[in-house]
């Protein structure tokens, strides 16, 4: 699957164009994981960040059913198993165990990706470029701010290798060098 592939199938199944830039910050902050730990980035991680929501519409956001279609879609478009298996157990609801680096990544990149897009957002300018990780990290401390982002997914970095100042810094870099496409 070429990355083209992968965004054709996002054109045609995903109206949410914020829905769309999610899956973008997650393709970059999976780009940028890859590239830290020495993993594929081209093939594998940055394929999953992109495709890992491409069934949220289609399944109408039932939680039973999210992410089940969105490893048969991987695969149909050309994905191994470890691309649909990290997709697949992305959402907890299936109850199946994270087990290589790639799963665990896009479970922790996941929730990173709406942090750091509300920290942007609530700037004055609205804008990721002035936006520095100690700020952040200050928010992610903030237990009200962005609420729905579950602090205990992110911190699961950890499990990767990475202390979370790392991760947050990472992720940031990562989505700056896609602010255009993120119109942030
Ligand atoms: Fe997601």
């Amino acid at each position: 699957m070429t990355r083209e592939e992968a965004l054709g199938s996002i054109r045609a199944n995903v109206k949410n164009n914020n829905l769309v830039k999610h899956m973008l910050a997650a393709e970059a902050i999976m780009r940028a994981l890859a590239r830290r730990l020495g993993e594929d980035e081209e093939e594998e991680w940055g394929l999953t960040g992109l495709l890992h929501d491409v069934d949220m519409e289609l399944t109408g956001g039932d939680m039973s059913e999210h992410s089940k279609l969105g490893a048969d879609i991987a695969r149909e478009l050309g994905a191994g198993e470890a691309v649909a298996h990290a997709i697949i157990s992305h959402n907890e609801a299936h109850g199946i165990p994270l087990e290589t680096a790639l799963d665990k990544a896009l479970f922790c990149a996941d929730p990173l990706t709406g942090l750091i897009t509300t920290a942007a957002l609530v700037r004055p300018d609205k804008k990721l470029a002035g936006l520095e990780a100690k700020s952040v990290m200050k928010k992610f401390k903030q237990k009200g701010f962005a609420a729905a982002v579950s602090r205990e997914q992110v911190s699961r970095c950890s499990e990767i290798g990475l202390e979370l100042d790392e991760f947050v810094e990472l992720g940031l870099t990562a989505m700056k060098e896609i602010a255009a496409d993120m119109g942030l």
